[in-house]
């Protein structure tokens, strides 16, 4: 386990470990971001002035999600057109099926931190 002296302390029972994933500036106004997290992709998304964080990988085959286009509450995937819903992760249009994660996200200081687990 390394020690994260930007994230604020250790993280304590059943809190979650928040960990920078970008400048927020970096993050399109209505799109997305692809970054990777401690080894994880992660896509950090904009849709609505809100902000979401989910797996970069689409579950129908392995590209990342953060290529596609957003618009509303939805990321398309580029290569068959997959929608998830980027508040739940959850496949709102075909071919997937499958959910892909989605993790809890928050900005500080000019900066987004996502937490993986
Ligand atoms: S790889 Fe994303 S829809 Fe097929």
């Amino acid at each position: 386990m390394t020690a994260d002296p930007g994230s604020g302390g250790e993280p304590g029972e059943g809190e979650r470990k928040f960990v920078r994933a970008c400048a927020l500036a970096d993050v399109p106004a209505e799109g997305a971001l692809g970054v990777e997290v401690e080894g994880t992709p992660v896509a950090v998304v904009r849709a609505e002035g809100e902000l979401y964080a989910l797996h970069d990988v689409c579950s129908h085959a392995e590209v990342t999600l953060s290529e596609g286009e957003v618009y509303d509450h939805t990321i398309e995937c580029w290569l068959h057109g997959s929608c998830f819903d980027v508040r739940t992760g959850a496949p709102t249009g075909p071919p997937a099926t499958v959910p892909v994660p989605v993790y809890p996200v928050k900005t500080e200081d000019g900066d987004v931190y996502v937490a993986l687990s």
